[in-house]
């Protein structure tokens, strides 16, 4: 089934059309900058004139970097404050006049690295953490998905969020080497291992796809794979969320 999946972010939102029986994606990108501020209502348009670009008229995947249950976005850390009670489900599908599915962008980028990705065919208890302005989380037992962990702001090291010392962003904001950030990924990673006792890391977001500069550094006892689908994975798993809904 073509499903639109639209990636929904603090500084950009991104659409494709995605084959969701496969995982293969149909169309290019349209990346949009996000509006600023971010509010609802400005975030609808830009997932409108994505719709209205593709021409597409059947389902919608979206991911928003917040905590979503049913459909209702309940946290704001990196978007708009007004975001924190708002029915996204409603609201997108009102606009578009579309069947819109929304969900925690972590938890859409793990579905799609379980299902056609680098924690395909891996079963127990698989963490993926996205690194970018914040940190992204998502839980699998067996391949299913216990959503909207947020370990990303788990309090650690006198941070109230893991997240504001260990996101992508703090190695450029603290000018941190290489080595530098990843101890502290591995302080993090290390420390979810002993709450949890994991089987994998996946490790995602944009830094995934520069492992050659600070693979070597890590050093954990469980498995930490480089996510396959990169940029794409939010995107993929919207898409597929929203044909599991249909
Ligand atoms: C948000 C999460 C999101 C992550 C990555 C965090 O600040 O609370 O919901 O998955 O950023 O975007």
């Amino acid at each position: 089934m073509a499903v639109l999946g639209i990636d929904i972010g603090g500084s950009g939102i991104k659409g494709r059309l995605v084959d969701t029986m496969t995982g293969r994606l149909l169309s290019d990108r349209m990346k949009i900058a996000t509006p600023q501020p971010s509010t609802p209502a400005a975030v609808a348009d830009v997932v409108a004139e994505i719709v209205e670009h593709f021409e597409h008229r059947g389902p919608v995947g979206c991911t928003f970097p917040a905590v979503v249950k049913a459909g209702r976005t309940l946290s704001a850390a990196n978007v708009d404050e007004s975001w924190i009670g708002t029915d996204a489900t409603a609201l997108f599908s009102a606009r578009t006049g579309l069947a819109v599915t929304v969900l925690n962008d972590a938890d859409a980028a793990g579905i799609a690295e379980v299902a056609h990705g680098a924690g395909r065919g891996r079963s127990g208890v698989v963490v993926l953490l996205t690194f970018g302005t914040g940190i992204g989380s998502a839980m699998f037992l067996d391949g299913n998905l216990i959503p909207n962990t947020e370990f990303g702001h788990l309090s650690f090291r006198g941070h109230e969020s893991v997240e504001d010392w260990a996101a992508a962003r703090v190695k450029k904001e603290e000018g941190l080497s290489w080595r530098e950030w990843t101890e502290r990924v591995n302080a993090f990673l290390g420390h979810l291992d002993n709450i949890l006792s994991l089987d994998l890391f996946i490790v995602g977001g944009g830094v995934s796809r520069k492992m050659d500069k600070w693979g070597h550094w890590l050093d954990s006892s469980v498995d930490v794979v480089a996510a396959r689908l990169a940029n794409d994975a939010g995107i993929v798993g919207a898409a597929m969320a929203a044909a599991d809904s249909c």
